[in-house]
């Protein structure tokens, strides 16, 4: 269904050595039978990662303000998308939910540094750069640049930015090549069986459906005979079995463990990582005949982006620039590949595992996996353009669990923006501004901490965005706390933790609507002040909704962060300890009322009433009939 948004305020815009860690977990005695603690202290802990750097912003995001000498460090990833095709929602999903946790980890003040990239090399894209009828290096040029601009309009604040194609990068596979190699696990063979190009991997022919078909691409794999190097996969199955038994919380959510566990169990075979069919890829160190499987220099991706371009392209510099990562998020279809082939590749070469792989579930369009090579995807940039970045990624993290797949529906996107973005939250921002502007010359008439003495409102959003880290570990998981949104945020259920916060605003609305400040300023007197203390209270939840869903929706909370009489600037240098009320004080002067969020308007309704689309989209900019400031 075509629709229309009626204003465009949005788009603003894991041993070193295994001992190692498993002697820190062990001391710690967290080998809890409860994995959401485990979960927690493994994404909190910065005992695994020694010597980052301070996060420098390649990209959008730039910390100028933040100390970050004594802070804990966060290095966290996305997979480092292929460019055989121009991204799509699919992958577009991926980097959104990185960039709203590393921007929770910023609020906690943490030295951030999130990873993206492409991965470019390999059969895949020199076929589609050849059906292009480009170089492969142009083509990758070109996509690449695709994902560049698409994180821009989606407002992802990554730190570093690695393609697979970059000489640093280049070096550093071929030394961790080297020192593999050196370790006794790379042989030469023969290798004969079914390849699935799209997923650039040998398939198991029991896998396979009719026509030896790929279950997820649904096209026939091909047979190929090749003499490659293999890397001693093998060898490595028993420290795979002891590490996951030990530290069951490597692979989350926990559900996806088993499966994991399934496929050690039933053996591992050595897989082949050179081919010699393929031109476009790293050439294997003395021999240039064959060039590195796109896997296994993918991967290395994750640690040749610490690097600086000027420093010194080696292991050791990158390793002690931020690895071990602390969250590596993936799609459940890599999951082997990150949580089996990855794990025994860093193993192999005496480097620190990551602590953490997330595998989330897939964007469906029918039940199938929405793709680039199922040709059913769903275009980010339109959605983007046609309902900004903060819908978009509201709606992806709100609605789908993170961890299961979710269907797309374009009604069912328009009425949850509509209900939660511009109704509860917009609405309420404004017709309160009204309020003030009318009876109070938009000025707070007292501090917030002094207005909510006592009152309900106050203690009911203090539950939603506390967090009192007390050293008893039953106080985070005892019941009757409800320290909801800084806890989901922590255990990465984003869904739950957009919830907590739309709490606080339904409860703003419950209560300006009990309280009807609009009828007691009529009546003037104590009934007044009673109304312009209301104001602040509401405000001032406003204000920590701003705060508290920043990491999903950053454009929109700044705006609501500038109507409440603040900076940009402020805005930038908040944490989540600003989330304790009382940041409002008596005297501060609030913007004029200016809805921060438009209501997405079907086209059919717009029709009805009477025009037409060229209109629309010149009303995009236009206060929307549908956010009425002042009275309820
Ligand atoms: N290049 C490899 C990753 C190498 S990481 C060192 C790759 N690239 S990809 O472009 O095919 O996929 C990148 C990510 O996008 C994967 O995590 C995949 O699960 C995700 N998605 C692609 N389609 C998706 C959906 N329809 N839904 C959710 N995520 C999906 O694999």
């Amino acid at each position: 269904m075509a629709c229309r948004v009626q204003h465009s305020m949005q788009n603003s815009l894991w041993f070193l050595s295994s001992s190692r860690f498993y002697s820190t977990i062990q001391s710690q005695n967290v080998r809890s039978k409860n994995p959401k603690y485990f979960c927690k202290k493994l994404l909190s802990s910065s005992s695994f990662s020694k010597g980052v750097r301070h996060c420098s912003a390649t990209a959008s995001y730039t910390d100028a303000n933040i100390n970050h000498s004594n802070a804990e460090s966060f290095v966290l990833t996305t997979p480092l998308y292929y460019v055989n095709a121009p991204p799509h929602m699919g992958s577009a999903y991926t980097t959104i939910a990185a960039d709203a946790i590393a921007r929770f980890q910023r609020l906690l003040r943490k030295k951030v540094i999130f990873i993206t990239g492409t991965d470019e090399h390999g059969e895949k894209i020199a076929g589609a750069a050849a059906a292009n009828g480009s170089s492969p290096r142009e083509h990758c040029d070109s996509v690449s640049q695709a994902y560049k601009l698409l994180w821009r309009d989606l407002d992802i604040a990554y730190d570093k930015f690695i393609r697979t194609t970059d000489s640093k990068h280049e070096a550093l596979v071929k030394e961790f090549y080297s020192k593999v190699l050196a370790n006794g696990d790379i042989y030469r063979a023969d290798y004969e069986g079914l390849y699935c190009v799209n997923c650039e991997e040998y398939k198991d022919e029991k896998e396979l459906l009719e026509n030896n078909c790929c279950p997820m691409h649904l096209k026939p794999c091909v047979r190929r005979k090749e003499d490659n190097y293999f890397f001693a996969l093998s060898k490595y199955q028993k420290r795979l079995e002891d590490t996951l038994t030990e530290n069951p919380d490597f692979v989350q959510p926990s559900f996806r463990l088993n499966e994991v566990q399934g496929w050690i169990k039933s053996g591992l075979r050595d897989f082949s990582i050179s081919r010699a069919s393929v031109d476009w890829g790293i050439a294997v160190p003395n021999d240039d005949k064959q060039t590195i499987y796109v896997w296994f220099d993918a991967l290395l991706g994750y640690i040749s982006a610490l690097l600086d371009d000027k420093e010194k392209p080696n292991l050791q510099t990158a390793i002690s620039s931020g690895w071990p990562a602390s969250l590596h998020l993936i799609g459940k279809d890599i999951l082997r590949f990150h949580a089996v082939y990855w794990p025994a590749m860093l193993m192999s070469a005496g480097l620190s595992l990551p602590k953490m792989v997330f595998g989330h579930g897939f964007l469906t369009k029918d039940g199938l996996k929405m793709g680039k090579s199922l040709g059913n995807t769903l275009e980010p940039t339109d959605l983007v353009h046609r309902f900004g970045s903060d819908a978009v990624r509201y709606f992806f993290l709100k609605e789908v669990e993170f961890g299961s797949d979710g269907d797309y529906s374009e009604d069912r996107f328009i009425n949850i923006i509509n209900a939660h973005l511009a109704n509860t939250i917009g609405n309420l921002l404004n017709r309160t501004l009204g309020l003030l502007k009318k009876n109070c010359q938009s000025t707070l008439a007292t501090d917030s901490a002094i207005a909510a003495e006592g009152n309900a409102l106050k203690d009911t959003v203090e539950k939603l965005v506390k967090f009192a880290y007390e050293k008893s570990h039953s106080s985070l998981l005892g019941k009757g706390h409800a320290e909801k949104a800084r806890k989901h945020y922590e255990n990465l259920e984003l869904s739950s933790a957009c919830e907590a916060v739309l709490e606080i605003g339904n409860a703003g609305n419950v209560y300006i609507d009990g309280q009807a400040p609009w009828s007691l300023f009529k009546q003037g007197g104590s009934a007044f002040e009673t109304a312009a203390k209301d104001l602040v209270i509401v405000l001032e939840a406003l204000r920590i909704i701003a705060i508290a869903l920043s990491p999903i929706t950053p454009s929109l909370c700044l705006r609501i962060y500038t109507q409440l009489g603040y900076s940009e600037d402020q805005f930038n240098a908040v944490t989540w300890n600003d989330t304790k009320w009382g940041g409002l004080k008596c005297g501060q002067v609030m913007a004029q009322p200016n809805p921060v969020f438009g209501r997405i308007e079907l086209e059919t309704e717009a029709k009805n009433a009477g025009d037409s689309t060229n209109k629309a989209s010149k009303k995009m900019n236009k206060t929307p009939k549908t956010q009425k400031a002042v009275e309820a």
